[in-house]
């Protein structure tokens, strides 16, 4: 809300400033111009060309003074012939060149008998002046041309407008930090002997967040539904880091039996879990092989089933942590029993916009699945977190289509997001911290706890989504 509030702000100064600094007055004035003589440097082209129009319409004789004979010619004719003022003629004239000055005031003062007006407006051809004889000339017009384009600027609305791009920019700079900034976990803990699963440990957060545990000494089971991008991040994580424990097992969170499947294998072939991970996650449409909503089955199912499967393990070993990758995104969410009752999904429609709120709506059930999860685990040695990352460079928005759906994603994406090892740092502190048991249940944002919205805190509806989890896979 806060990014969308500060890019309408951008846009609003954007069109002020245009219609102040950029936006001209027409010049209303009537005068007429017969029996004038009007001289504009430069006048076949540009500015330059448009004051000598208006001139001519007006009815002065225009000389258009231009170095270069043939487009001289040119706009002289074309005012002509657009005007029907026929006294507009071209006359050679080389502001690069004395001689050429010289030679055409000469010939001017010959054969005009008045002068009315002098346009100055021909631009100094940089290429010929930096020539050698015209070298110092050139140094000496381009220092007072930078003087005066500086007292030029200088003005009070010009002051005015730098200092509120200056002000735009610090307070950008003011709230990345705050809100896009994320502080890196500086605690020692070594992990040799702990067993821990990342889901989606393949890409993004949770490939940091696993090599930061491989770091640390871990055995870290990737928990991935790709093989081929499974196995190929265990590997690049093991040469990284050294730690051979680092393995692939696959997992496909829309499919509970891939899941039952996981766990089975898991709890046969690990006789340790210490910390699993809920990271996985996505934003696309479609339906599971359970004919669950993705974005439900997926988000919040998924991982509900495979905690309950794996929760005696974790309880043996304790103590223990349960992580649930959440998302700010969480507070735009409501639960709707009747839509998840009669539809198995999260929110209806397909455009970006409905899975942006069925994505919303599953980070809400992360938050309330540890909440209610961390009651059910009171007197155990088994605690859980859920958390925000932080707004993070991934491909998490990879089926987002719609062409201002991608427009938003490009601006979040260059102006409003971190890269995947500082948003791992959020899961690390709820994977590691020391002494934050008494927080079980609890939301932390950058590392630190956060009150949510009572929705989200709130016993009854923490319950009865529990309930439906279980029923949508069949434990209850
Ligand atoms: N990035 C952010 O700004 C942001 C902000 C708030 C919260 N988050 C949360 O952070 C967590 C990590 O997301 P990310 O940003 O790192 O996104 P990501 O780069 O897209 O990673 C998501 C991971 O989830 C896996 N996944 C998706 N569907 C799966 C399935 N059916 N079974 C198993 N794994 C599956 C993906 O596997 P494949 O590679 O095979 O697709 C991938 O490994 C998510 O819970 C997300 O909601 C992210």
């Amino acid at each position: 809300m806060i990014f969308f509030l500060f890019i309408v702000v951008l846009l609003v100064a954007y069109f002020i400033a245009h219609r102040i600094f950029v936006h001209r007055k027409t010049f209303t004035g009537t005068s007429k111009l017969y029996g004038k003589t009007v001289i504009v440097t430069g006048g076949n082209t540009g500015i330059g060309k448009a004051t000598a129009a208006e001139l001519a319409v007006r009815g002065a004789r225009v000389i258009l003074a231009c170095r270069s004979k043939q487009r001289g010619e040119a706009a002289a004719q074309e005012i002509r012939t657009e005007t029907g003022n026929d006294a507009v003629i071209f006359m050679q004239l080389d502001l690069a060149s004395q001689k050429s000055i010289r030679s055409f005031a000469e010939t001017f003062l010959k054969v005009e008998p008045r002068l009315d007006l002098l346009i100055n407006n021909a631009e100094h051809p940089h290429s010929r002046l930096s020539g050698s004889v015209y070298r110092g000339a050139w140094l000496f017009c381009s220092l007072l041309s930078f003087c005066m384009w500086i007292s030029a600027t200088l003005t009070t609305a010009n002051m005015i407008f730098f200092l509120f791009i200056v002000v735009l920019l610090v307070a950008y700079f003011i709230a990345h930090r705050i809100f896009v900034h994320r502080k890196t976990f500086t605690g020692t803990v070594k992990l040799y002997g702990k067993t821990i699963i990342v889901t989606g440990g393949n890409t993004g957060i949770g490939k940091a967040t696993a090599a930061e545990l491989a770091v640390r000494g871990a055995r870290v089971i990737l928990a991935c539904r790709s093989k081929q991008r499974g196995e190929a991040a265990a590997q690049e994580i093991r040469t990284e880091t050294g730690n051979d424990a680092v393995i692939f097992m696959q997992l496909d969170l829309a499919s509970q039996k891939s899941i039952r499947s996981f766990a089975e294998t898991f709890l046969k072939v690990e006789p340790r879990l210490d910390l699993l991970i809920n990271n996985a996650a996505l934003a696309a449409p479609g339906r599971t092989e359970d004919g669950l909503g993705m974005i439900l089955g997926v988000n919040h199912i998924g991982p509900f089933l495979l905690t309950s499967l794996l929760l005696e393990r974790l309880k043996e070993c304790g103590p223990s942590r349960v992580v649930n990758v959440s998302s700010c995104g969480h507070d735009l969410g409501t639960i709707d029993f009747d839509c998840i009752n009669t539809h198995k999904k999260l929110a209806l429609g397909s455009s970006d916009v409905d899975l942006f709120r069925a994505y919303a709506n599953s980070k809400l059930c992360n938050v309330l699945f540890t909440h209610e999860l961390a009651k059910r685990l009171e007197g155990t040695n088994v605690t859980c977190y859920s958390l925000h990352p932080g707004s993070v460079r991934t491909e998490l928005t990879r089926d987002i289509n719609e062409w201002h759906m991608r427009i938003i994603k490009a601006i979040m994406i260059k102006f409003w997001a971190t890269d995947p090892v500082s948003g791992a740092q959020t899961t690390l502190y709820g994977a590691l911290q020391e002494n934050i048991e008494h927080l079980s249940g609890r939301y932390f944002s950058d590392s630190q706890l956060v009150q949510v919205k009572p929705e989200a805190r709130d016993d009854g509806i923490a319950k009865k989504l529990w309930d439906i989890s279980e029923k949508l896979c069949g434990m209850a």
